[in-house]
């Protein structure tokens, strides 16, 4: 079937499913170009469960998945890869999480979105990368706190994970690419290592990269991020230039979904992620007290 035909009969689908297509900023650019929604994990589960749609097609990776399932419990949430995880998130378990709280009691737990359903429901409140440090200091009582997973979005007591495509990402790379193209920004995202944050202009979410260079008036950007958003970036700005900071920014399991995953997932209706109610009801009491948060 051609590219074309795919998307024509996936658009199809989704009116007579009365279904969303939501796409994450590092999908294949094909999938972003028919998807309803293009945006951050969380954002794009926030603005779905404001929709009447009943079925929500998410192709990113599955704890986003989980995400929409938790705000819009009914909904069916359709995730046509399966097998698309998250390995920073794959790289703390609910248990893990229970001993290390053993270890240190009464702390309280601050979990990035990038983590399962049964992680977040162990925790008293998620951040994002862009709201982190507003989270942490609005837990005013405590002197310590428990961050999960990404060690490299804290400077506190830290779980031992990271994100293995932007750990990559080395100083040099920019340095290199500096030389080359002295009148770049550099904008990097939070999960990259911290001495490659030290080197950014500016350092923010998928969707803050967005719309920090959509307003600056600069023209040259170096993108410290996984490769997919380059194409919202290029499209949305014809007249900047966008350099990726490394090819190895390529985030192998946000590249599994293809146009035929979805098309089929949508005839067969099938890869439903429902997260049990025991579950989603802790888990989203945790992304409430984290969106009470003010934003700094
Ligand atoms: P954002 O929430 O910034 O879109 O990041 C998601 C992600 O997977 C980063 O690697
Ligand atoms: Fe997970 Fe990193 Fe891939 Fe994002 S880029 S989905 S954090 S492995």
């Amino acid at each position: 079937m051609t590219m074309r035909k795919l998307k024509s009969d996936i658009r199809k689908l989704l009116v007579e499913r009365n279904a969303i297509l939501l796409a994450h900023n590092y999908q294949r650019d094909e999938i972003q170009e028919i998807a309803d929604l293009t945006g951050d994990s969380l954002g794009l589960s926030i603005e779905a469960s404001k929709t009447e749609a009943k079925v929500i097609v998410f192709c990113g990776v599955h704890f986003m998945a989980e995400s929409a399932s938790i705000l819009s419990p009914d909904k069916t949430v359709i995730f046509p890869r399966m097998d698309a995880g998250c390995p920073m998130a794959d790289m703390i378990t609910r248990d893990g999480l229970v001993k290390m709280k053993e270890e240190y009691p009464g702390l309280p737990v601050v979990t990035y979105v990038n983590s399962a359903a049964d992680v977040k429901a162990e925790s008293d409140i998620c951040c994002t990368s862009a709201n982190a440090v507003s989270v942490v200091k609005s837990l005013k009582d405590a002197k310590r706190v428990i961050m999960t997973p990404d060690r490299n979005l804290s400077h506190f007591i830290a779980w031992d994970g990271f994100c293995p495509t932007h750990e990559r990402l080395v100083p040099e790379d920019i340095l290199k690419l500096k030389e080359r193209r002295p009148d770049a920004l550099f904008v990097a995202h939070p999960e990259c290592r911290p001495e490659v944050v030290d080197l950014a202009d500016k350092v923010a979410s998928t969707s803050g990269i967005y719309v920090f260079c959509k307003e600056s008036k600069a023209r040259e950007f170096i993108i410290g991020t996984e490769m997919g958003i380059l194409w919202r970036l290029k499209k949305d700005n014809p007249e900047k230039k966008f350099y990726l900071a490394s090819k190895k920014l390529i985030c192998p399991n946000m590249k599994l979904t293809t146009l035929e995953d979805v098309l089929v997932s949508l005839e067969k209706m099938e890869n439903v992620v429902k997260v049990p109610e025991d579950i989603r009801i802790p888990a989203k009491a945790a992304l409430d007290r984290m969106l009470a948060v003010p934003r700094d």
